[in-house]
């Protein structure tokens, strides 16, 4: 194995003063370097990959068992050690029904039950069978719920606006009452459907700002609030005991991870949003990717060539930061999603054997649309002293005919930013300010380019983005399916809180002391 990484790094060294620029010098450049899953092309030629890198990345994925963890991932395998789940995310969008086995069950029936109860439950509140203790029709959801529970559904339903027309959703995650608050001023609990999304249905935050809704509905609607709950959980007792009758609890199995969620139940707020057709077609965009990942080989594989990139930017040009630049303004909340997906799953120092990495793992993800990143953070991507690779991802055409005009501006934008970062420039020494003018340029970037952002692009796109963790983690080897990096923080809260009412202080630091006196009630 070190053999591989150690050729990777003369392979470094050999090109590491090259400008990316010359490599298209190739008139095959564009070609050699992109790939693509029906209509969703992958640009990685302004990258310093060539073909000796790819070859030496994509036997580094072999060596390391990618295909062997895929298969055993889509098979239902425990891959997740450390709690000892099977992952099957994929099974939720699974448009075929051949049978996907854990512990002797095929988790497809489980599946496609949930699916037609979810189907059933959005299309009554949608066309106004199912309505409100007045008789009167929802108009609003509230979905209550964090991290996986939150970021996907949300940025989901921000992305499909152009397809919505059921009713409008609203999403509370903090804890800080001034969500709940600001969220709940001006919505009519008469009219409003509230879903509590928690797999676990323990989590602090969410059922905090559950019981301050279920206090709002019991004062607009009085007691029988449970006619306007619902809840999606993996645990039944839980959401019995909070009052959410058996047939408005939506679960799924322990094979499904909080952040890799939105596919299933967690995705009942998308569903209200666009209707059931659209929904399926998100799915499909999702298993599209699947099979593409699956039945590919890894030269025009899109997960394998993005996770191999990253690896690459990481491991090997030790850039530890990966910037998600959306021109696409309804992607807002993707580059949040992401750094739930990417940093939750692949941000952990021990190998699946508790062993201390020895290399690198997850970098930073961070990002905004564009173009209003322009205007912020561009300045040190152009010009700064790190070198951040960026992730451009932009539409053919939007969603607005009438503004067409707009979108060709937006994609101008696009393509204008990844050429700075590509050619730089240099102005003649004469000029004024010409060192504060230069652009270094030589800075790599990718860009996924689709025709338009329709449900099923979305499901493709964030399947890719999956996949890609997954090829990561597992060159890293590292279980990406686990997040006890989370734990302590909870703990010591719940440790703190009487703390902050007044109890005692005793065995904390002297920077918690003095802050507690500072912010004490
Ligand atoms: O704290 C991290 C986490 O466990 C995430 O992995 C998860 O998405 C989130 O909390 C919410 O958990 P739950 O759906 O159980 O409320």
């Amino acid at each position: 194995m070190s053999d591989i990484w150690g050729k990777l790094e003369a392979c470094y060294a050999d090109v590491k003063d090259r400008r990316i620029l010359t490599l298209f010098d190739d008139a095959q450049r564009f070609a050699g370097f992109s790939a693509r899953c029906d209509n969703l092309l992958l640009d990685y030629s302004k990258t310093n990959l060539d073909a000796r890198s790819r070859a030496l990345l994509i036997e580094l994925a072999t060596q390391f068992s990618v295909a062997e963890r895929r298969n055993a991932m889509f098979s239902g395998e425990k891959i997740n050690t450390s709690e000892g789940r099977a992952v099957l995310h994929t099974a939720l969008r699974r448009q075929s029904d051949a049978p996907v086995m854990v512990d002797g069950a095929d988790v497809m029936l489980e599946i496609w039950e949930t699916r037609q109860r979810m189907t059933g439950f959005c299309e009554s509140i949608r066309s106004g069978k199912i309505l409100a203790t007045d008789g009167g029709q929802f108009t609003d959801v509230i979905n209550i719920g964090i991290g996986g529970s939150d970021l996907g559904p949300e940025m989901a339903t921000r992305a499909l606006a152009p397809y919505h027309d059921g009713p409008n959703c609203h999403f509370i995650s903090n804890v800080d009452g001034a969500h709940a608050a600001d969220t709940l001023k001006g919505l009519d609990p008469q009219r409003t459907l509230v879903i509590i999304a928690s797999k676990t249905f323990t989590t602090i935050e969410t059922m905090t700002n559950a019981d301050t809704v279920v206090q709002w509905l019991k004062e607009g609607v009085g007691d029988n609030v449970s006619a306007h709950l619902a809840a999606v959980s993996s645990a039944p007792e839980k959401t019995a005991a909070f009052g959410v009758p058996d047939e408005r609890l939506f679960s799924f199995g322990d094979w499904v991870g909080g952040r890799y969620s939105l596919w299933g139940p967690v995705g009942l707020p998308i569903m209200l949003a666009i209707g059931a057709e659209r929904f399926s077609e998100f799915l499909a965009g999702a298993d599209a990717m699947d099979q593409h990942f699956l039945h590919t080989p890894f030269e025009r594989n899109l997960p394998v060539l993005l996770g191999l990139s990253g690896i690459w930017h990481r491991n090997i040009c030790g850039y530890s930061t990966r910037v998600i630049l959306p021109y696409d303004q309804r992607l807002n909340r993707f580059p949040a999603y992401l750094q739930q997906l990417d940093m939750e799953s692949n941000g952990k120092g021990v190998t699946v054997n508790g062993a201390q990495l020895e290399r690198e793992s997850g970098p930073i993800i961070w990002g905004e649309p564009g173009t209003g990143g322009q205007h912020a953070f561009f300045q040190l991507l152009h010009q700064g002293t790190s070198v951040i690779p960026a992730e451009f991802l932009i539409a053919a055409e939007g969603h607005e005919p009438g503004l067409a005009h707009q979108h060709d501006l937006l994609k101008a934008n696009c393509l204008a930013q990844s050429e700075a970062l590509l050619v730089g420039r240099s102005l003649p020494a004469n000029q004024r300010n010409t060192a504060a003018r230069y652009f270094p340029g030589n800075r790599p970037s990718i860009t996924l380019a689709y025709p338009k952002l329709t449900p099923y692009v979305l499901g493709q796109l964030i399947a890719l983005y999956e996949h890609r963790v997954f090829v990561e983690g597992t060159i890293w080897g590292i279980n990406s399916f686990d997040q006890w990096g989370v734990e302590l923080g909870k703990e010591l809260a719940n440790d703190i809180l009487p703390l902050i009412g007044g109890a005692p202080v005793a065995d904390k630091d002297g920077s918690t002391v003095g802050l507690l006196e500072v912010l004490k009630n």
